[in-house]
């Protein structure tokens, strides 16, 4: 199941399936959907919300558009827990997104690095502390979301189960967990997937599938010498 390409000199290993890849897209359009007409709300009084709350044919559409995506954002949800969950326990994929006490270990190391105490960074396996980090903020972060924004859609029937207090804190919740979420995603995701000078203009991984061997000893080198030894350059999910 050997799954490598060469590009002149370079030698590229598949690093994420067509699913993945796929799913990391879909990803990328409902989180802006939602991002641009959530937080054109959350800032109405901007001249650039109301800009594009005009664009977007006026308030009552937009957040019809928010309730639409939001309901795509909880299917692409439920579907990723579905899969990985069946993988995991039916198909022996390695879940390779927990968090272990390697990670918080990896992320003291690398400030000694960054403090040049050591001269290597930590060595990483399939998913290095920081690419969990966004993983969980998103998962967890977005199950969080899509439960505040069925209270706030729903305020009346929520209230039949819910003390009424649940209404101001869910708004409380979605409002500044959004801006969390952005900024993250905004700051640190967009800046090590394209402009960190490792991989500058873009780390093309997951939009291709394959990822440069070269990075790949540099940051995932555990990995890359479990593969080695297995025989097999293919990934699972
Ligand atoms: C990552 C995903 C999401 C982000 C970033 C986001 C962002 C936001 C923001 C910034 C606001 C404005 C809050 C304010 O006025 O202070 C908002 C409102 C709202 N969101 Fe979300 N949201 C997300 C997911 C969802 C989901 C999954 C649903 C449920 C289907 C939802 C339903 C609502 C509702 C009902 C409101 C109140 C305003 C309205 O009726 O449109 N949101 N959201
Ligand atoms: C143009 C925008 C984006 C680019 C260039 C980009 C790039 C990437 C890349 C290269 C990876 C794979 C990293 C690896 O090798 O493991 C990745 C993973 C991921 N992306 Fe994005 N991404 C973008 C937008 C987003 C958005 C908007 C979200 C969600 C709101 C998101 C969520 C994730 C998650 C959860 C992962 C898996 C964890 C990780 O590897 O960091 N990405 N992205």
């Amino acid at each position: 199941m050997v799954s490598r390409e060469s590009s002149g000199d370079k030698e590229y290993i598949r690093r994420f399936s067509f699913c993945r890849v796929v799913e990391h897209l879909a990803l990328i359009v409902l989180f802006v959907i939602l991002a641009v007409t959530g937080l054109s709300q959350k800032f109405h009084f901007l001249g650039v919300s109301q800009s594009l709350i005009i664009a977007m044919g006026g308030i009552d559409d937009v957040r019809f558009l928010h309730h639409v995506v939001g309901i795509l954002f909880m299917v692409l949800t439920a579907q990723h827990i579905f899969v990985n969950l069946v993988g995991i326990v039916f198909q022996q994929w390695e879940p390779s997104m927990l968090i272990t006490f390697k990670d918080a270990h990896d992320a003291l190391y690398n400030v000694r690095y960054y403090l040049g105490l050591v001269g290597q960074p930590a060595m990483c396996g399939r998913y290095n502390y920081k690419e969990k980090f966004i993983y969980w903020l998103i998962l967890l972060g977005g199950i969080q979301q899509i439960i505040t924004g069925f209270i706030l859609w729903f305020p009346v029937a929520a209230t039949k189960y819910l003390p009424g207090q649940f209404i101001p804190i869910s708004k409380a919740i979605h409002t500044n967990e959004a801006m969390l979420i952005f900024l993250i995603i905004a700051v640190w995701h967009i800046y090590d997937s394209m402009f960190s000078p490792e991989v500058f203009p873009l780390n093309t991984s997951i939009f291709t599938g394959y990822i440069e061997k070269k990075r790949m000893q540099q940051e995932h080198p555990l990995e890359l010498a479990q593969l080695i030894e297995a025989g097999e350059e293919e990934l699972s999910d």
